[in-house]
């Protein structure tokens, strides 16, 4: 695995594959451990700092309670609205300020290149928890875990991701991630969602199959996994865009009755109505597990760039 000691976490194409079986190792060591304690005290006396310009539950809370599973503290804006950014501070002059009370930020903001703006302005690492519709790469990191510990493997996969191939950045980052690991890839959308051609052609140049329909079941037949995510509603500058393609793919029982076959079912969270709740007692729905997952995985990130890892 890479050194990561003092490094922004960015963006998904930043990994090897040495580094995601590291990663791998380190979060499974810590999901073990915590089996047997609490907490650890591996970065006792660190500060890390959230700072969320859009809303989040899983990954802000799961960055909180992994640093503090770690025996570090935790810093943040209570709301955007209360901090100087509501009198007009630049992003720079935020995480300028930030660097000085924290030993690393991480952050969420609408603006794509956001995070790597606020790397540029400190001398800290910061972690993309995402960047509007750009990357989020801890999502991937965990959505490869998850993977691994469902499937057993992260070879010779063949995914389907379904829903906002276009706003969604977990998408973005997760298939950068399994290009590492040669798996053929279903990109099933609404046409006006497709995933982005510059990802798509820089897969295709690296020898990945990506197949792009509009059809869920035929992918989800020839498929081991199917990554389902929410259609981004905040990023349509026209509502009645939005309305369109709402609704677009619906996962529930019945669907999963036609497909004859048991499918392992991952998404991001939060869910609106891609998912049915009949499914979530399914075998294969993993999205739950999905996201306690996220506390070992972050855990590991932290870890590595402290130079704990
Ligand atoms: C995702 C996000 O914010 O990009 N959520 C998450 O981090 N778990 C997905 C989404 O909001 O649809």
């Amino acid at each position: 695995m890479g050194n990561f000691k003092g490094k922004d976490i960015l963006h998904g194409n930043q990994f090897s594959r040495k580094d995601i079986d590291g990663i791998i190792n380190v979060a499974s060591g810590f999901e073990k451990e915590l089996k047997k304690k609490d907490s650890l005290t591996l970065l006792r006396g660190k500060i890390l700092a959230t700072l969320f310009f859009e809303p989040s539950t899983r990954t802000r809370l799961s960055f909180e309670a992994a640093m503090q599973r770690l025996g570090g503290g935790v810093i943040g804006l209570g709301s955007v609205e209360s901090s100087s950014v509501a009198k007009g501070e630049t992003l720079a002059d935020t995480v300028r300020t930030v660097s000085q009370y924290a030993d690393a930020i991480v952050i969420r903001h609408p603006r794509t290149g956001s995070a790597k703006e606020a790397a540029d302005a400190v001398p800290i690492p910061v972690i993309n928890a995402g960047d509007g519709t750009g990357q989020h790469p801890t999502q991937a990191l965990l959505d490869i875990y998850t993977i691994k510990k469902e499937l057993g493997s992260l070879k010779n996969l063949t995914i389907s991701m379904v829903g906002d191939l276009k706003y969604g950045r977990t998408v973005h980052a997760l298939a950068e991630l399994l290009s590492l690991f040669q798996a053929r890839l279903y990109f099933v959308s609404p046409l006006a969602l497709r995933m982005p051609e510059e990802i798509t052609s820089g897969l295709r140049a690296k020898g990945i199959e990506v197949i792009e329909t509009e059809d869920m079941l035929k992918a989800a037949s020839g498929s081991h996994l199917i990554y389902m995510t929410r259609i981004q509603k905040e990023r349509f500058a026209d509502l009645s865009e939005y309305e369109k393609v709402k609704g677009s793919y619906v996962l529930n029982k019945a669907f999963l009755d036609r497909l004859k076959k048991k499918i392992t079912i991952l998404h991001p969270l939060p869910r609106i109505d891609e998912i049915s709740a009949d499914v979530d007692d399914y075998p294969g729905a993993a999205y739950f597990r999905q996201m306690r997952n996220g506390v070992f995985v972050r855990m590991a990130v932290l870890a590595m760039i402290f130079g704990k890892a």
